[in-house]
């Protein structure tokens, strides 16, 4: 039984890309590593929470924490709706694919002769993030916004668009920063502090500080 600030509270966190299938063979998917929602969910961790990790990846669980697989971004959007009234903070650090394919096939799509081309219709998946703030009674919910160009101003909009508390921002088109790195650099945006830039250092030390912050804002 670990004590700490969090002893008691339920902490759900996503992680990851999402898994889109187009055939029983193929999918479409993206860069995340889920490096980021995984450090999350060990920094919440060591302050005593439950946390539940939703994660389309298989990187080793840290230690306590449960962890949930999904592949699409509807099973996302179900496993965080199913633990949503339980949890006191959720960090959606999944990078969520904006659309799926309208209908995948059913059986191993084969090359068409008569058709060199080859089109897919997709369709958008529901925003969970936006989703989850519309129906926030409790919860302190943070999100993340992976940007590569007017980093500030793209995040303040999500997180009033999206009703959330807390929007972690960060420039993916720089070094050492975002996906698959052991490093990340973010600024860190509430909704009544002006923006915090935090200096490039490990996705741990990255998440201790969030952590931090989210801790002010749920313990009792
Ligand atoms: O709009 P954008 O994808 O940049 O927003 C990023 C934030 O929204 C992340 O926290 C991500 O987990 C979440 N998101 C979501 N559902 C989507 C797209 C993004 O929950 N369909």
């Amino acid at each position: 039984q670990r004590t700490g600030q969090l002893t008691g509270k339920q902490i759900i966190v996503s992680a990851g890309g999402t898994v889109e299938p187009i055939d029983p063979v193929r999918f479409i998917t993206n860069r995340s590593s889920g490096k980021m929602g995984y450090a999350i969910a060990q920094a919440a961790a060591e302050q005593g929470a439950n946390v539940t990790l939703v994660t389309s990846s298989d990187l080793p669980a840290p230690a306590g924490v449960q962890t949930v697989h999904i592949q699409s971004a509807r099973e996302l959007l179900a496993a965080m709706t199913e633990r949503f009234e339980a949890a006191n903070a959720v960090i959606m650090a999944a990078a969520v694919s904006d659309y799926r394919v309208a209908t995948p096939a059913d059986q191993k799509m084969k090359k068409d002769a008569a058709n060199p081309g080859l089109t897919l219709e997709l369709v958008e998946n529901p925003d969970i993030l936006a989703t989850l703030g519309a129906n926030k009674t409790h919860q302190y919910l943070v999100g993340f916004a992976a940007e590569t160009q007017d980093l500030i101003n793209y995040a303040q909009q999500k997180l009033t668009k999206k009703n959330a508390d807390m929007l972690i921002a960060n420039d993916v088109s720089k070094a050492e920063v975002g996906f698959g790195y052991d490093t990340n650099q973010v600024t860190i945006l509430t909704r009544d502090a002006q923006p915090e830039t935090l200096p490039l250092q490990t996705k741990i030390a990255v998440a201790r500080e969030i952590m931090r912050r989210v801790t002010e804002a749920v313990k009792d």
